[in-house]
Order: C-alpha cells, then structure tokens, then sequence
C-alpha cells in the first residue's frame, strides 16, 4: 500500500443501474484467518498477513472449527497466549481445525496446541526462553527454505515442544527449545515457537511470506484499491437507492468512510459536518474545503460556535464540559438529520481495533468510553454503515490516500471530539482564552511540521491552565498565562512517552508563542508518560 495517493477527484459513481450484484459476505477475495488463544501478538499476526497482501481477520478461538469453514480461508493461523497447555483452563485445540483441508500454522502456544493434539511432546521447561534468541535450522524443510541456518528470532513461552508428533519433521531448535519448528507437509500442518510477527524475528515477515505463498497459494491481491472496490461495492449493496447521513468530524476516520460512501453512491450522501468552535486553527475551513470544493460531496456546514460556548458559559469541571459538549453535538446532528427528509443510513467511522477491542473484553472498551463522547447516541433510527469496520488505522489511511484526501487530512493526529474546551484546564472555555490557545497550537503545529516531526509524534497540542505567572517583558512587569506543550509518541494511546522534542526547536516554539501571542508570558513541557499520565489533562 502506498502512504500518499495523486490528489485526484474520484471517479464519477456509476448509475444507479448499473450497481453489483451484493459483494460476498467477507471482505475480500482470500482470506486467512487467525484465531486468537489471547496472546500478546495476535492482532499483529492479520496486520502482517494483510501487509503481505492478503486479508486477514482475528476471531476468537472458541468459535469452533464450523464457522472457520464458512468462512471458507485459504489457511488458518493458530496464535500464541499466555497459558500452558497443561493448564486445566487453558483453550483447548478443536481438533476438526485440524481437517479443514487447509494449511494451518501454529505460532507458539498454537504449536504446542497442535503438537499435543497429534501426539507429540509439550513439557513445562526449567527455565523459560524470553526475548531474542538464536535459531538453529537443521532441516530447512518447506516453511524454512532458503533461510540462514543461524538466525535469531523472538520467542516468549515456558512450555516446550521436545518431540514432533509422528509424521512430522523437526525443522529447527534454538537456546532453550529442541523443537523450535516442525512441519508436516503432507498433513499441511506447521508450527513455530517463535514469533514471526515481530520486528525482533528478522526472518519473520518471509516465513510468513512462504507460508503464504508456496504453502497456501495466496494470490495476494488485498491492497487499498481493492479495499476501496469491495467496499464501494458493499456499500452500494447494502445502501441501494437509499439516502445516507455522515457526520464529518474532520478526523481521518470520518473522513475517509465518507469518501468511500460518496463514491460508492455518489449525492445519496449528505455530510455533516458541526464546527462547534473548538477546532483547532483553520480546521474547519480545511474539511469544508476538501469535502465541498475538491471532492463535492454535499456538505451542511453548521457554526454552532455560539450554541457551544453559551452552553459551556461558568463550566470549568472536565465531565461537565464533556457532557455538555456531547449532548449539543446530538442535538445540532439531529436536528440536521430531521432537516434531510428520508436518510435511511447513517455512516459510522469505525475501525476493526474497535471492534477487536468491544468483543475481546480486554478490559480496554472501559477506558475507551470517553471517546463517544462528541459521538452518536445509539438509539438513532438509522442504519448503520461501517466502511471501516474491518480496517486497521494505518489500512484506513492508506484507503484516504488512494481516494486522493489531502495528506494534511489522512495524517492528522487524533484530536479529542470535545476539541479545545477539555485543554483550557480548571477554567471556563471562554472565547478568548480559545483564541490564545488557537493561536499557540497553531504556531505549535507549525513549527513541528517544520522540523518534519508530525508525522513521528502520535499527538503534539497544547494546554491553557486556568493560572497567570508573573513574567517580565521590555522592562515592563507582565501577569499572563502559561502554555504547557504535550507532545507524545504512542502506538495506540492506551500507553504514551513523552516526545523528546529538540530542545532548539523547544526554543524556537516557546519564543514564537511569547513574541506572538501578546497574552502568554511562560511555556513549560509537559514530561509525563502515560501511565502514570494521561495525553489529555482534562
Ligand atoms: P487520554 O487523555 O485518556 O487520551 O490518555 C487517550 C486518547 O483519547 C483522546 N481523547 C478523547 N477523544 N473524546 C475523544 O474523542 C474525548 O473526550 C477524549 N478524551 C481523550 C486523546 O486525545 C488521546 O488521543
């Protein structure tokens, strides 16, 4: 997939006659499927799978042998988890997985799972063998063709398979496993100890290659263009002649889902998009600019700045302002929806870690809930169409550049639906103390741009405290306000460091917003992991 597409409009939407036949009930022409025993790696096993082109989807293990089938895959991986084998708890293998009369892989606790079901030797080991380890490739045999005989890889268990089961072949040991993988390749059943989906496995990414390819004859044609034919197809499929409703956020995952619909139905699309006030700089423009005069997608522009900031007036407590925030957000939307007579649809942005994440019941759904906030209530009475329901983010905004949305969009950094309000902190979101903070991001944004560090930094924004600090300017004793700058690197918010900023362009930032911004006197940094931190302050 490519990270950047031509700016190109797209392509005129086909007439309404002229729609598919419904696309098939999974998304996309092969599929392998990953069943989940709650390892760590396991949503990182389909990210790999899909990046050497072939779509992939985690389901959990106990789905049962049946509903695999229907699935009707290519080839089945097993995943690693945290339990022995041995364990009276642990998952067990169904072994109808097994007859499926398609390639299996089993990848650490799903190599020991398979071992044991057909007879081989799992035990529990003295010692454990954690972390980087060095591979020994006796017999290359067909999943390790090719390779190094000597290699590392990065391994994580306790249990370890010391005899194959019969019929199949040992293929390598490493330190502390004599079994480190072993293959039947009549059976058409595999298994690694290691971890092939991590970057520490230098090797991982081809024995995946190979498993795919030469063991299970994926054509691997899955990539962003095809994303977008079967979703335009499965939109037009689902939607027919109705009328669609998206709210536009601005956000790349609103975004990107209400271009997709656009081309898949073209003006039966109506976007909303609700400047409450509380962007960031220019922000609204962009979206309008984008979505009305590039792409003319129908768009009802509100500014509800004044409704917002009336309803925000003395607030200062966080969830209040949430709240408040969130119920206006509804009552603009539906209002809108009431004015666009008979939408039957609703487009909704959301994305597969989403949906991993409400059915895995990992406990992360809890510490995501804020996130509605700014979002939909569940009981309105639309349909819901979800053109990213199957995507990972970086899958999504691959998608948005190959439908041609700017890149300043498709790389835009997360921001929090109730916007600025929620970084004016133990304070009133007044609309001076917005401007000041408007303009302090902006130059914020600029100068990180600037030094090309947009893109490395997860968020990069900054906080108004409700103080003044004493400050001293052209001989004149000043009382002004503090910008904190937060800057942070993460992968998926649930964890944050903070960004390690140069401190010339710290510098650079802190001297523009004080010369600037006649009301900010002092610009500290905000050095707070996450945890014990949070990456917003409110
Ligand atoms: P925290 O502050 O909990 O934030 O570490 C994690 C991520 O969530 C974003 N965030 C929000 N997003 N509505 C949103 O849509 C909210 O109320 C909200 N609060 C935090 C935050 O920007 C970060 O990316």
């Amino acid at each position: 997939m490519t990270d950047a597409g031509p700016a190109s409009a797209p392509a005129p939407e086909a007439p309404a006659d002229a729609r598919p036949a419904p696309a098939a009930p999974r998304a996309a022409a092969e599929e392998v499927v990953v069943l989940d025993y709650g390892g760590q790696y396991s949503q990182l096993i389909a990210r790999r799978v899909r990046e050497l082109g072939v779509f992939s989807e985690l389901l959990p293990h106990h789905v049962g042998a049946a509903a695999v089938a229907a699935r009707r895959p290519k080839a089945l991986i097993l995943s690693g988890g945290p339990a022995s084998v041995y364990a009276p708890e642990a998952p067990r293998l169904d072994s109808a997985l097994l007859e499926l009369g398609i390639p299996v892989l089993g990848i650490c606790y799903g190599m020991q799972l398979i071992t044991l079901a057909l007879g081989g030797r799992v035990e529990g080991a003295e010692v454990g063998e954690f972390g980087r380890s060095q591979l020994t490739v006796t017999e290359p045999g067909r999943l390790l063709a090719g390779l190094p005989a000597e290699q590392s890889c990065w391994m994580s268990h306790r249990d370890t398979v010391f005899a194959p089961p019969p019929g199949f072949q040992a293929l390598a040991s490493s330190t502390a496993s004599p079994v480190a993988a072993l293959e039947s390749t009549e059976r058409g059943i595999y298994g690694i100890q290691f971890h092939p989906e991590v970057v520490h496995t230098p090797y991982g990414q081809q024995i995946l290659e190979r498993f795919l390819t030469d063991v299970a004859g994926c054509e691997r044609t899955w990539s962003a263009a095809s994303i977008v034919d079967e979703q335009v197809a499965r939109i037009r499929a689902q939607v027919g002649d109705g009328r669609v409703i998206c709210g536009l956020s601005g956000g790349v995952d609103s975004s990107v889902a209400a271009l997709l619909v656009h081309r898949a139905v073209g003006d039966q699309l109506t976007c909303v998009f609700v400047d409450h006030g509380l962007m960031r700089k220019d922000e609204g423009q962009q979206v309008i600019a984008a979505f009305r005069d590039t792409f003319h997608v129908p768009l009802v522009a509100v500014d509800a700045e004044d409704r917002f900031l009336t309803a925000l007036a003395g607030v200062t407590e966080p969830e209040r302002k949430r709240k408040i925030i969130g119920a206006e957000f509804i009552r603009v939307f539906e209002e809108e929806a009431a004015r666009l007579e008979g939408a039957d649809f609703l487009v909704q942005g959301t994305l597969y870690s989403d949906v991993i994440e409400s059915g895995g019941g990992t406990g992360t759904a809890t510490i995501k809930s804020h996130h509605n906030v700014g979002g939909l209530p569940d009981d309105l009475e639309f349909d819901l169409v979800e053109p990213l329901r199957t995507l990972f983010k970086d899958e999504v905004r691959a998608v948005g550049a190959e439908l041609g949305l700017p890149d300043r969009l498709v790389w835009r950094q997360p921001f929090p639906g109730p916007g600025l309000a929620i970084r004016i902190v133990g304070g009133e979101a007044t609309r001076e103390r917005l401007e000041t903070l408007r303009e302090a991001d902006a130059i914020l944004q600029d100068e990180i741009r600037g030094a090309g560090l947009y893109r490395e930094l997860w968020q990069s924004f900054c906080v108004l405290p409700d103080i003044r600090t004493v400050g001293v300017q052209g001989d004149e004793r000043t009382y002004g306000s503090v910008v904190v700058i937060r800057a942070v690197t993460s992968d998926d918010a649930m964890t944050a460091d903070w960004a390690r900023l140069p401190y010339d362009l710290l510098e650079q930032i802190a001297s523009r917003m004080i010369n600037e911004i006649r009301e900010v006197n002092r610009v500290v940094l905000d050095i707070t992991s996450k945890p014990p931190g949070t990456i917003e302050w409110e």
